[in-house]
């Protein structure tokens, strides 16, 4: 199973805009490559406060072509929108809904947030790879892309403009430890 965090921040380090949620800030260029390369993935992780932001989106675009997976710790709740294949609600520790996902033959997972779905999967090492478009962007408060105490390096696979002012940078996650240049 190939596993990749997609995420858009700001250029300080926000998946967030102050104390609000969403993802609103992020640019066409962004939305449309985001888009795009979900066609990419068989299937897709979210958390279940991410999955409320975009409910109706997600529910107006459902198909068979991507199994979407939202982790919650309450599925029961979620029973009428639960649709078998196509978007499940799960309550699951990261390793073990990879390993599942895997079993039932998918091979490409886009772990789509929000910040505590991000950190989970990388505190894990569960991530291959970390896609994220820097938005030229600065809030100084709001959700991080991880939370917590964590350390991790990365080293950098790719870096794209997706517009003049926008970056796509792709990562790879090296071994957890204090970063020594
Ligand atoms: N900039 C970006 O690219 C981006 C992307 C995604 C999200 N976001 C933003 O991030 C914010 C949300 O982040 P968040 O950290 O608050 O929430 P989140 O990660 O979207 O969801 C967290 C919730 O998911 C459930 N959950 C997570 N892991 C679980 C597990 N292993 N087992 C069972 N349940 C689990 C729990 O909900 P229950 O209460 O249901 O148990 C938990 O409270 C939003 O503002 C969103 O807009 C930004």
């Amino acid at each position: 199973m190939k596993t990749i965090g997609m995420a858009v921040m700001t250029l300080d380090g926000c998946i967030t805009r102050h104390a609000g949620e969403g993802t609103a800030f992020a640019s066409r260029e962004d939305q449309a490559h985001f888009h795009q390369v979900l066609n990419e993935f068989d299937c897709s992780v979210m958390g279940s406060r991410s999955f409320e932001i975009h409910r109706s989106a997600i529910m107006a675009a459902l198909d068979q072509q991507r199994l979407r997976i939202v982790l919650t710790d309450s599925p029961a709740k979620y029973a009428e929108l639960q649709r078998p294949g196509s978007l499940e609600f799960r309550r699951a520790n990261p390793a073990g809904l990879l390993d599942e996902l895997a079993a039932r033959g998918l091979g490409r997972c886009a772990v789509l947030g929000g910040a505590r779905v991000y950190t989970d999967f990388i505190r894990a090492g569960l991530m291959d790879e970390v896609w994220l478009t820097l938005e030229p962007l600065g809030f100084g408060t709001g959700r991080r892309l991880f939370e917590g105490d964590i350390d991790f390096r990365f080293s950098l696979l790719s870096a794209e403009t997706l517009s003049s002012d926008t970056l796509l940078l792709k990562y790879r996650p090296r071994a957890a430890g204090p970063a020594a240049f």
